[in-house]
């Protein structure tokens, strides 16, 4: 059974990674899918191997969204996956006392202005038709301190709370649009490059980052994948509001041990 047949769905920041595994997760349950990112070249280079349509779409960029909504005037479901550590160019203090403005504010804008936009053009192309499914890419961070990643993890909450927002505001109106929101951990990604290193290392580094990790794993792409095409499908309508952990059971208790 193809679950999302002829569904039309926008995934941003599907060039590599989590929301790539969406793309082509999507495509697999028979989906329309528009493969959307920043980097043009390899975004196009993964609709290419999918098979499937490629619009470049800076989630930052207001008239990035406008241009979209012109191009792809309808959707059925839309994934505001994109998102940055601000570690991207070499790790530099992200903790709450030597952060910069700038760089707090850098993280925001893509995370969660990105993701502000990307409600906003989701409910606008779901509103003809009144139904459709909003899924946020939060984090484990979201829902818990990260001293070394204070940007990372505010904006990761915001996204949490919005997407509650947007689920009541959406039933209020008495649509049938719903709006959840994911929270991986420690899933092996591109994105964990800068903090992993090559050198020898590596594997010590991986390790240690997952040792209270109940599941003693990083987890895949694909594990996030399925749970983002559980939530774009039908058999998810009674769901919205929600939050899904993503996370080898790193929320459901605490490394601390108590005594
Ligand atoms: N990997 C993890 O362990 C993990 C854990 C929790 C949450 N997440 C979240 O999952 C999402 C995907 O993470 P990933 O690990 O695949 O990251 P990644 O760095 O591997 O991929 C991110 C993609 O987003 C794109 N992107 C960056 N800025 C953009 C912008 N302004 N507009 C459009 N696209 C942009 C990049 O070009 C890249 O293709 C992110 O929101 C991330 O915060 C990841």
């Amino acid at each position: 059974m193809q679950r999302l047949n002829n569904k039309i769905c926008v995934v941003t920041g599907a060039a590599r990674g989590i929301g790539r595994a969406i793309a082509a997760r999507f495509v697999q349950e028979g989906a329309i899918v528009v493969l959307t990112d920043v980097d043009a070249e390899a975004g196009a280079a993964a609709a290419a191997a999918l098979g499937c349509r490629f619009e470049r779409l800076d989630v930052a960029v207001e008239a990035d969204w406008i241009r979209l909504a012109t191009r792809i005037p309808t959707a059925d479901v839309v994934v505001n996956n994109a998102g940055v550590t601000g570690f991207e160019s070499g790790m530099v203090s992200h903790d709450p006392e030597h952060a910069t403005l700038e760089d707090w504010r850098a993280v925001h804008r893509i995370n969660l202005d990105g993701t502000f936009l990307g409600c906003r053009y989701a409910i606008g192309a779901m509103k003809a038709a009144g139904a459709g499914s909003i899924i946020n890419m939060s984090s484990r961070s979201g829902m818990v301190g990260i001293p070394g990643a204070a940007a990372y993890a505010s904006s990761k909450a915001a996204i949490r709370n919005h997407s509650k927002t947007v689920a009541l505001y959406c039933a209020q109106q008495g649509w049938k649009i719903r709006c959840n929101s994911i929270h991986p951990a420690a899933i092996l990604t591109p994105m964990w490059e800068p903090m992993l290193g090559d050198g020898p290392d590596r594997e010590a580094r991986m390790a240690a980052l997952v040792a209270d990790t109940p599941l003693r794993r990083f987890g895949l792409p694909e594990e996030v994948a399925a749970i983002a095409a559980m939530l774009a499908s039908d058999e998810a309508a009674y769901i919205t509001g929600t939050e899904l952990q993503v996370d080898g059971g790193l929320l459901a208790g605490s490394a601390a041990a108590p005594g």
